[in-house]
């Protein structure tokens, strides 16, 4: 039976969001079955705010960083009149299914959204943060990683030159993904992850043994929410709470930065890649998950899969249900923290 589909992009963005869009479209379209575009998240469906996508409105998205629906991270849940509105957009426009693409919030609120209020929705996983339970892997994760490699690569020439110490904060939410698999395939001498507080002794202990070896720079990747340990914390309690806030995690690379000079004495700068690590063009890698990733969407509709997620499991695309993946955040794998210990210094 033809139908009318809904897909939405909803929480922080993330490359390779078009090309789910895209691919998700085009098997749609292959049976003529038309897709909604649901612009900014749930909200779009609060507000009424849609466009139909065709086979022309996405041509040429695939290259894009972003989303061409836009995106935010609104919960319809959070009261019952932006429920109701939700539901009546839905009906208003007949949809079969939604397919929702998101992280962990946009995700519990698809799985809530159908379990309570028996609205068809599937999910797609993204985030550039790879934290997510049930998928080996999202896409993005690939670019945000090949983006702090690219600067890691430059930080070296110019550390080298000045013989400094270099700490590049990097994102990652409550995971050490970025900053591990960054600092691995970048060459590091440190990687601090949120997984393992961190001895500021060892830290600065590691960087005055490479001074004495002749290695006169240093590179240290922090992620966002790496902590001091408490039996060594540096942070008073007010800096602690303005850098840990749930929802804008940032500033330890400062902070550290400035606790390793006044300990080892070495001018040390920071680096904070912020945002530029969410935005620009998706790797190929990214590019070809996220186009299985909507494919899938798209098999699971046909399949009345309602309430599930497309998930990589090794080499195979798989749906699983969405308890699976919004049951705990996705931590570091301990081999690769033990992979990342073996060149600390
Ligand atoms: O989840 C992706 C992410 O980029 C995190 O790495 C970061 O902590 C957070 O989003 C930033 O969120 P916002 O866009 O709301 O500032």
């Amino acid at each position: 039976m033809k139908q009318r589909l809904g897909i939405l992009t909803s929480g922080g963005d993330c490359p390779g969001l078009n090309a789910v869009i895209r691919a998700f479209v085009r098997r749609a379209s292959a049976d003529e079955m038309s897709v909604l575009g649901i612009k900014n998240g749930w909200r779009g469906l609060v507000e009424n705010d849609v466009e139909p996508l065709t086979r022309s409105s996405i041509s040429g998205i695939l290259p894009r960083g972003g989303t061409i629906l836009g995106t935010s991270r609104f919960n319809p849940l959070e009261d019952p009149d932006s429920l109701t509105r939700l539901k009546q957009t839905w009906n208003k426009y007949d949809l079969g299914a939604v397919v929702a693409v998101g992280g962990e919030g946009t995700l519990s609120a698809a799985l809530e959204l159908w379990q309570e209020h028996d609205l068809r929705i599937v999910g797609v996983p993204k985030t550039i943060d790879n934290d997510l339970c049930g998928t080996d892997k999202t896409f993005g994760f690939d670019t945000a990683v090949s983006i702090v490699v690219e600067a890691i690569d430059r930080l070296h020439s110019t550390a080298e030159a000045h013989h400094r110490v270099m700490v590049v904060e990097v994102m990652g939410r409550h995971t050490g993904w970025i900053a591990a698999y960054g600092g691995i395939a970048g060459g590091a001498d440190v990687i601090l992850v949120p997984e393992h507080p961190f001895r500021i002794s060892n830290v600065c202990e590691l960087l005055e043994r490479r001074r004495t070896q002749g290695r006169l720079f240093s590179i240290i990747v922090v992620a966002e929410d790496a902590k001091p340990s408490p039996d060594e914390d540096f942070l008073d309690e007010a800096t602690r709470a303005e850098i840990y806030q749930h929802d804008c995690l940032g500033g330890i690379g400062m902070f550290l930065a400035r606790e390793i000079e006044k300990r080892v004495g070495v001018e040390t700068r920071v680096t904070n890649l912020g945002y530029v690590q969410r935005g620009g063009t998706p790797t190929a890698s990214d590019r070809v998950l996220a186009t299985r990733f909507g494919i899938k969407a798209y098999e699971m509709i046909v399949a009345a899969e309602w309430g599930r997620m497309a998930a990589l499991r090794g080499t195979q695309i798989i749906s699983i249900p969405l308890e699976e993946a919004v049951i705990d955040i996705k931590r570091l794998d301990e081999e690769i923290y033990r992979v990342a210990q073996v060149f600390a210094g």
